[in-house]
């Protein structure tokens, strides 16, 4: 079946469809994609009045499971489902809402994703709210972490962490450098010299801290020139690359069904995967194209600079360039 939709613009390696996601999954193939990395609406942004569906939290899981039906349809075998999904607090009660465990549950045991792993997503710069709990009574405190759900098709996704390592720990840079004696810590644990090699940085953590202002320069400015409004929800775009690092190899396709801003194909973009962004605002996806501006600015700027020098790069095919160890 020849696909039914044009693109609202394109890039070398993506394409971004306006539309409700559902629909435009329909016409995927079955296995095609190898990661689907999202931040979906959460259900208190329904409460405002929005041009798409307006789901209330009691009927939030039942609507997100569609989606998911799809989502797995279109993953491939060793693909990954990652959800980047915000906290609710129940209407007129310092208590949190269940939901994100609910549709952690219905995922798996309704629709068979597998949980391969639970991440957090710290923003120290998050604001206390909501200010009646928070600022006013002073009973409870800030909320600054996201759940983020890594789900999987199969037990045995694509995944390598050899390609999100981070910088070594000052102490461990020492460590390295003087050697490390065998011995067997407080814990009971023996370490041994195994510990002391250099593997090029560290294995992190399942929680992951990234403010949320980065990759919006030219974005933030060209809506404001164009008169388009600035996505409200963007996530940061190290949060879309650190698990297109994790799951994916260059040239595998990589998809966000609720795109907003198009953070995520940006870092595919970066990253040399393909992908595909679907998004039901049009302003919003008309506004996203900006980032590609930025992106190939930059491309120019580089290849300016190649000319000058007279030469050219190596590709770095994703692997992560952060990952030095101090020196
Ligand atoms: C939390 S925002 C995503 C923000 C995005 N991660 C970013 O950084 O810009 C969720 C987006 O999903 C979109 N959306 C809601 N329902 C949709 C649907 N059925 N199909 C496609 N997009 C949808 C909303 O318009 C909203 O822009």
């Amino acid at each position: 079946m020849a696909f039914p939709y044009e693109p609202l613009y394109s890039t070398a390696r993506g394409k971004a469809y306006l539309g409700d996601s559902l629909d435009v999954m329909r016409s995927f193939g079955d296995e095609s994609v190898s990661l689907i990395v999202t931040s979906p609406p959460f259900p208190l942004t329904f409460q405002k009045k929005k041009p798409y569906e307006a789901v209330g939290i009691e009927r939030y899981v039942d609507w997100f499971l569609e989606f998911g039906n799809q989502f797995r349809r279109v993953l491939k075998q060793d693909g990954s489902l990652v959800i980047d999904i915000g906290g609710v607090w129940n209407k007129g009660t310092p208590t949190r809402s269940l939901y994100q465990y609910h549709l952690l549950l219905g995922l798996c045991e309704k629709v068979g994703f597998h949980f391969a792993q639970d991440f957090y997503w710290y923003n120290p710069g998050a604001l206390p709210a909501p200010a009646e709990w928070v600022n006013v009574r002073r009973i409870r405190v800030k909320a600054a972490v996201n759940l983020v759900w890594w789900l999987s098709k199969t037990p045995w996704p694509k995944a390598n962490n050899r390609n999100v390592l981070r910088e070594y720990s000052p102490d461990m840079v020492r460590l390295l450098r003087r050697g490390y004696r065998v011995k067997t810590r407080p814990s009971g644990h023996s370490i041994t010299h195994k510990f002391g090699k250099d593997r090029g940085g560290a294995i992190p953590p399942n929680l992951l801290e990234f403010g949320n202002n980065d990759s919006n320069g030219v974005y933030l400015k060209r809506c404001v020139e164009a008169g388009l409004p600035v996505h409200p929800a963007r996530f940061p775009r190290a949060l879309p690359d650190f698990f297109i690092r994790l799951c994916t190899e260059p040239d595998d396709l990589v998809i966000d069904p609720f795109a907003g801003s198009n953070v995520t194909g940006e870092a595919a973009e970066r990253l040399s995967r393909r992908w595909i962004a679907i998004e039901v605002i049009r302003e919003y996806l008309e506004g996203s194209k900006f980032r590609f501006d930025d992106l190939f600015m930059e491309a120019r700027e580089r290849r300016r600079g190649w000319a000058r020098r007279g030469n050219r790069p190596r590709r770095s095919h994703g692997r992560n360039p952060g990952a030095h160890r101090r020196s």
